[in-house]
Parts: structure tokens; C-alpha cells; sequence
């Protein structure tokens, strides 16, 4: 296989480009793979690793998805150059299977040949001090990927009790103190709002004991790794997307998925061990064909990154990377379920529109529901009708 990963902005280096390629290009260069692929990048950001496989793979179309207004900005303007070879879609990564119906395949089988999904949040979101994300820098409590997203981090801390603080804190990030800090937060607010990301800090230092601070980095790392997956509702969002994602690849598609944190890395697990395991009832003397697995794992366990990747990318430290290759056409139907070739698209007004819609999600068969925290004018859909308020194709500039 001949993949080259571009040097790209040294401030975003994709993580693990190199491997990820190598895994998806089983689906965009093997024996089953067909002469215009097509590639969803789920988590866009600033573009790092969909500009490393529009290079690597010149017949690939990427769509790429993204929450955040402002990445879809920066990339699709870094993407330019590739003209229609890319296009990018404002929306969380739960509408897939949509996004796939759109874009994808438009033959009986439908769907796409990769899938590549690099959760979490991004060093440009990190990055911009006022957008809350950081324990570094004093800023408004916000954390939203997208600032028209439901409530944002300060309110969640004004209006959630402790017994519902604490369940935030120690779930998402398994803080020891999440007790004492949860009852802190619900006292301190009683005389101060807390809506700065420096008075969080404070309070967080000042309830952790001082042998327990000294150890781990900065005490408010774990509180604002679980605020920021509340608000964002970061694994419900995930929990919907791998299965939808699995749904939309098509025989001999690949999917590569990219988790920071063991939550999401047990969600990624769960799904492809199920998808990549036979459903046959215990006892049957044979392996019948309808019960066969749909997927083979390409990676056995998770792929880590190397030493020398490390001092590289210091982001992919405490990277999981998991892939896995659709080896039978899933049960019912094509790589939704139904045939995906019956939708119309309109491009160059700035919208899609998909006239028979019937994206799934875990079963194939259900529409996508719109997240609870997305505003009803920034994205619709529904098994007749699907809008992306924001769709644009990259331009050659
Ligand atoms: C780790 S960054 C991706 C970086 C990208 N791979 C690159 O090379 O530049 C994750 C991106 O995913 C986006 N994101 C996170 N959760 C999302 C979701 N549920 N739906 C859509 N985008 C999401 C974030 O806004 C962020 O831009």
C-alpha cells in the first residue's frame, strides 16, 4: 500500500494519520472497493486527517462532519484545494447514517467505504482560552462544541444537585472527591454563580486534600474532562454513532475509531466485539450463514501508539485506536438496511436534502432523533425530509 501522510500544521498533527490510513485503506483501495470511494470523517476538526487521505488516496470523496461551527470553518478552507472531493456537514456525529445515505454509494448496496471517528475534543478548542475547555487559563464556564448546543458548563453547575454533580464528576471522570467537590460547588454557588473557569479550579484545589494534589497533574484535569462530556453529552452522542456508523459501511468498508478515555474506548469495544462476533444460539453443530458475523477486527485489542509516535504527537499518549471491516452485507438489506440509492441531493445552495431519508441508528430501521442539545434551526431531520442547515463543498481555489 502506498500512503503518505501530509506534514499538515505542526500545532495539529492528526493523531496516528499513518496508522489510520493504513486501516481504512482496505476500504477505499481493496479487492471489494470501488473506483470513486467514499469517506466519512465523523470528527473533522481542523481537517489534519481527512487533508491526509484526500492526499493519500486521490479518487477518495471525504464528507466530513463536525459540531463545531468554527472547525467546520478552518477546514473546510484548508481543504479548498481538494475542491468536490470534500464537503463538509454541520452535525454531531449520531446523524451518520444520514450523512452516509446522502453521500453515499448510490447503487442498491448504498453506504460508504471508511469511516473514521477521532472522538474528543480538539487542540483548537483547547486552545481558544475563552471557550472554557481549558483548566489553564481564566475564561466563562462555556465548553460547548457548539456554543447554539444546550446549556453550557455554568449551568449546569447553577441548576444540578449534588447527588447529580457527583455522578458527572466521578462517571465521566472518575474523581475520588467528586463527593466533597459536587456538596462545595452546590454551597459556594449559594453565595457566588460559579461561571468562570478559574473559580472552578479554586474550589476544586481547595476541597482536594493536599497529599492528593500533589500527585496527577492539576487537580481540576478529571472535573473538567467530565463536565465537558456532560455538556456536550459526548458518550449518549457515541453510543448512537457506532452502530449507526457500522450500519453505513458497505462490504469490505472500514471503520477507525480514535477514544482518549476508557468510557469511550468501552463503548467502541462493546460494539465492534458484538458486530465482529457470531450471533449463532450456543450448541449448533454447524456456523449457518445468517448468523455469521458481519465484521472482522483489525486490531486485536487496541492499538496504542509507539514511544516515537509519543514524542511526535504527545495527544496520541493516551490514545485507543480500534478498527474493524464489514465482511458481510448486514442482514436485511444494504449498508443501511434499505436501499440508499433512491435520494436526491441538491449541492451548491448550501443544503442537502434528502428525499427519502430512512437513516437508522442502532437497528437501521428508526430515523435518527435530533440531539437534545441541538437547536431545532441548526439541524432537522426525519425519515421523510433531512436538511444539514450548514453542508459546503471545499472550493479550488
Ligand atoms: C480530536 S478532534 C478531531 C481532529 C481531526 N481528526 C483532525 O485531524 O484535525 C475532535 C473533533 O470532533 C468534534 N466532535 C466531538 N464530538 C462530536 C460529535 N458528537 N459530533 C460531531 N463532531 C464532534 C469536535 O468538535 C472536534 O472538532
Amino acid at each position: 500500500m502506498h500512503t503518505h501522510v501530509a506534514a499538515g500544521n505542526a500545532l495539529h498533527v492528526p493523531v496516528l494519520a499513518q496508522a489510520c490510513l493504513n486501516f481504512l485503506s482496505r476500504g477505499i483501495t481493496g479487492q471489494t472497493a470501488p473506483k470513486n470511494p467514499i469517506m466519512i470523517d465523523c470528527t473533522l476538526g481542523m481537517g489534519g486527517h481527512t487533508e491526509a487521505a484526500l492526499l493519500a488516496f486521490p479518487n477518495l470523496t471525504v464528507i466530513g462532519i463536525d459540531r463545531d461551527p468554527q472547525a467546520i470553518a478552518l477546514a473546510t478552507e484548508r481543504l479548498a484545494p481538494f475542491g468536490s472531493r470534500f464537503i463538509s456537514v454541520h452535525a454531531t456525529y449520531d446523524e451518520v447514517a444520514n450523512v452516509a445515505q446522502h453521500y453515499g454509494h448510490k447503487d442498491s448496496e448504498g453506504g460508504v467505504d471508511a469511516i473514521l471517528l477521532d472522538a474528543g475534543v480538539s487542540s483548537l478548542q483547547l486552545d481558544e482560552s475563552e471557550r472554557g475547555f481549558s483548566y489553564a487559563h481564566d475564561a466563562p464556564l462555556d465548553m460547548r462544541m457548539n456554543v447554539q448546543d444546550g446549556a453550557n458548563a455554568a449551568e449546569l453547575l447553577a441548576n444540578l444537585d449534588v447527588k447529580e454533580l457527583t455522578k458527572i464528576l466521578r462517571d465521566y471522570g472518575e474523581e475520588k472527591f467528586a463527593r466533597n467537590i459536587a456538596r462545595e460547588i452546590v454551597r459556594g454557588r449559594t453565595t457566588q454563580p460559579i461561571t468562570r473557569t478559574g473559580q472552578l479550579v479554586d474550589l476544586i484545589r481547595d476541597v482536594i486534600p493536599a497529599p492528593a494534589r500533589r500527585t496527577g497533574g492539576n487537580p481540576a484535569k478529571r472535573a473538567f474532562q467530565a463536565l465537558r462530556i456532560a455538556v456536550n453529552d459526548e458518550l449518549g452522542c457515541l453510543e448512537r454513532a457506532i452502530p449507526a456508523a457500522l450500519d453505513s459501511l458497505r462490504v469490505g468498508g472500514c471503520i477507525v475509531v480514535e477514544s482518549y478515555q476508557s468510557l469511550e474506548d468501552k463503548i467502541v469495544k462493546r460494539n465492534f466485539v458484538a458486530a465482529s462476533t457470531s450471533s449463532a444460539p450456543r450448541g449448533l453443530p454447524v456456523e449457518l450463514e445468517e448468523f455469521a458475523p458481519e465484521f472482522k477486527l483489525l486490531t486485536r485489542g487496541a492499538y496504542k501508539a509507539s514511544e516515537e509516535e509519543i514524542a511526535e504527537n504527545p495527544r496520541s499518549a493516551s490514545v485507543r485506536l480500534r478498527a474493524a471491516q464489514r465482511i458481510r452485507a448486514k442482514r436485511g438489506g444494504g449498508a443501511q438496511g434499505v436501499g440508499a440509492g433512491a435520494h436526491t441531493l441538491k449541492h451548491g445552495g448550501g443544503r442537502a436534502t434528502g428525499a427519502q431519508s430512512t437513516g437508522g441508528r442502532a437497528t437501521g430501521a428508526q430515523p435518527p432523533q435530533q440531539s437534545s442539545q441541538q437547536s431545532p434551526q441548526q439541524h432537522t431531520s426525519s425519515r421523510e425530509n433531512t436538511t444539514f442547515a450548514h453542508e459546503q463543498k471545499g472550493r479550488r481555489s
